[in-house]
């Protein structure tokens, strides 16, 4: 029976470039502060106007390049994000018409974190069962919008204003100062394709999905449980920004990511030394460094982006993809393990060969 192979790939970094220092400017943070608690240095942002739809874009091009396979060739277009250019339709349609594809089945996913792990199975049981030959699977993400700071303060955080923000505004800043310093803008795109090649493809699948905490990590206002869905009052009161736990929401990333790879390795009699990489999603420096440690993973058999582009959530895991297999560190057959953890809550592990 065929099934998935990543053929290609490509990303997207967003172009304002923004330091630890920067942030500094616009809230009580220090680059220290951050680099130690977090792993992150810089992040990327869009410039207004920007939507998944046009980073996922970008990355989409690069990775049928890589892949040699027409965009016509197409069967299926999954869009993993949680930052959708609108309210809906999805970004998978808008996506559709920018790359110019014949009508197409696409359609969004909302895992946060964990949406190219669920992205992936959802392509291979299509290929599988013979729904689709090739699909593409993009994560992208634009964290910019969930920002606290407003206006000319965007241009005195990029050095190009001299006005400080206001005491008020400062203080209002710092209030989410937790959660802004760790995320980025980004997207990264896969093209996959049914193979029989026993010794490629994905070869297993876990995915979880528990909600009781789901509280501990979301976005209280915009939402159609309110009436109207958002509002002044809303905005005023700062639940347009998500709301995040961070000691939780680390504790469970650590314990739900070790138990779902232990699940995995074992169900497939894979020990650690086995795998050539393993690419684990990006919240937070320490997470993976506990994860690898506990795990028994050597250096070179992990990679971390999070330093250069902070949490890119969905964009994060193909993004780590993208960058090893450019620089030569995959080869075909490599045996990779993914693990993931995120807002939901959702969290899964994937065992693929290169
Ligand atoms: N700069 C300076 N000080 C800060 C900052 C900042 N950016 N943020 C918080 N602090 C302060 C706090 O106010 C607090 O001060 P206090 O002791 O005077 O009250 C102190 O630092 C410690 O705060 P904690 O929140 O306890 O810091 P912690 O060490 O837990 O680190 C962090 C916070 C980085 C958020 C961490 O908990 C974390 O990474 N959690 C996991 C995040 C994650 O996995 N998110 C999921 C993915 S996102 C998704 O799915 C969409």
């Amino acid at each position: 029976m065929s099934r998935a192979v990543i053929v290609g790939s490509g990303s997207q970094i967003a172009p304002n470039r923004v330091s630890n220092a920067m942030l500094s400017r616009i809230m009580d943070t220090s680059d220290e502060w951050i680099r130690e608690r977090s792993g992150v240095e810089t992040r990327y942002f869009v410039d207004p106007g920007t939507g998944t739809s046009d980073l996922g874009l970008a990355a989409a091009e690069k990775a049928l390049a890589m892949a040699g396979v027409d965009k016509r060739e197409l069967d299926l277009v999954v869009f993993a994000t949680m930052t959708p250019d609108h309210y809906f339709p999805g970004s998978g349609a808008l996506l559709q018409a920018k790359l110019g594809l014949p009508p197409t089945p696409c359609f969004d996913i909302r895992q946060q974190c964990v949406g190219f792990p669920y992205g992936l199975q959802l392509a291979d049981a299509h290929i599988r069962s013979g729904l689709a030959r090739h699909v593409l699977l993009v994560g992208a993400e634009i964290h910019s919008g969930f920002m606290p700071w407003l206006g000319q303060q965007w241009d005195y955080l990029y050095g190009k204003s001299d006005q400080p923000p206001t005491a008020e505004e400062f203080a209002w800043n710092t209030r989410f100062r937790h959660l802004t310093v760790l995320f980025g803008d980004a997207a990264a795109a896969v093209v996959l394709r049914g193979s029989d090649d026993p010794g490629r493809g994905l070869v297993d699948s876990i995915l979880k999905t528990d909600g009781t905490d789901y509280d501990k990590l979301y976005v209280p206002g915009a939402g159609f449980k309110h009436r109207p869905y958002t509002s002044p009052e809303q905005f005023a009161r700062g639940e347009h920004i998500p709301v995040m736990d961070g000691r939780h929401v680390f504790k469970m990333a650590t314990t739900r990511m070790l138990e779902v790879a232990g699940e995995i390795l074992k169900r497939n009699g894979v020990g650690v030394g086995d795998l050539k990489l393993v690419l684990m999603h990006q919240a937070n420096k320490r997470i993976n460094e506990y994860c690898q440690k506990a795990l028994g993973l050597r250096d070179d058999q992990v990679v971390s982006n999070i330093e250069r582009y902070g949490n890119t959530t969905a964009a994060t895991i193909p993004l780590l993809w993208d960058e090893a297999a450019r620089n030569g560190r995959l080869a075909a057959g490599d045996l990779v393990l993914l693990i993931a953890f995120g807002a939901g809550m959702n969290w899964g592990a994937t065992l693929l060969r290169a």
